[in-house]
């Protein structure tokens, strides 16, 4: 694996600037894009990323998952929340995943994945997989439905952890997940669901405008959230379905 890594001071978004280059000129996989601060931070859903200038890590990777076929994009997002979260724990940090793509840290946000991918008729063949991770930022605007941490908050730490180490080890981990996942896509799956926040709890989730209330019993192989109401079983899609923050009620 042959990193690259650029690192400029300020851009728009690095998932904007990644996702240029490799329509425009093409780029190596493990090809990079870091930035100190983004004018134009590109969270899910149509949201913004906020993050201060320094302190955080905002990149965009690129990887070319030609091993993996259209239906099985939630694989590329399972390798990356599992990369990170390991990473988290190797500083000590216990981390679960909100489903789909936020990492979590005692029900507070550390980290958010976007990961864009092109597809084709045969397979995904690229990924610009965005990573937004708080590393030394501790002052939040909290404002948010999920409050936010970083590293240093949730370890309360004094100075500061490089955010080149932070990247290296998960750039690490994610060829790891990757590789694993051109084995098999169960144990990743499995892996994914034992680290599910709110698996086997009661949850409160927004759907079709409506609020409801059940049990979340897991994610499939497909990416899926399956929660039990009184009706059964019901699987929903990314986008589909909004859980609540029950931990501020
Ligand atoms: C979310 O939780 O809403 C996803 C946030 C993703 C933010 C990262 S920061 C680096 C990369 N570039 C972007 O514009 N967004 C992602």
């Amino acid at each position: 694996m042959n990193v690259s890594i650029v690192h400029f001071p300020v851009i728009d978004s690095t998932n904007i600037y990644t996702t240029g280059l490799l329509s425009q000129s093409g780029i190596p996989e493990w090809t990079v894009i870091m930035a100190d601060s983004q004018t134009g931070g590109k969270g899910q859903r149509g949201k913004t990323w906020d993050s201060e200038y320094g302190k955080n890590l905002l990149c965009s990777v690129v990887v070319f998952p030609l091993f993996l076929q259209m239906h099985e994009q939630f694989m590329v997002s399972a390798a990356v929340s599992l990369a990170v979260c390991k990473t988290l724990s190797s500083f000590q940090i216990e981390a679960q995943i909100k489903w789909p793509n936020d990492i979590m840290v005692k029900g507070k946000k550390i980290a958010g994945l976007l990961i864009e991918n092109q597809l084709s008729d045969r397979s995904i063949d690229s990924s610009v997989i965005g990573i937004g991770l708080n590393i030394n930022q501790v002052d939040f605007c909290n404002s948010y439905a999920w409050p936010a941490t970083s590293m240093k908050a949730s370890l309360g730490a004094v100075s500061d952890i490089s955010r080149d180490e932070v990247l290296l080890d998960i750039l690490k981990n994610l060829h790891t997940f990757l590789e694993k996942c051109k084995v098999g896509h169960i144990a990743l799956c499995t892996a994914y669901n034992e680290l599910l926040l709110f698996k086997g709890e009661q949850v409160v989730f927004t759907h079709a405008g409506n609020k409801t209330e059940g049990k979340l019993k897991g994610v499939t192989l497909l990416g899926e959230i399956v929660i039990q109401t009184e009706q059964g079983d019901h699987k929903f899609v990314n986008g589909e379905v909004s859980l609540l923050n029950t931990f501020a009620v």
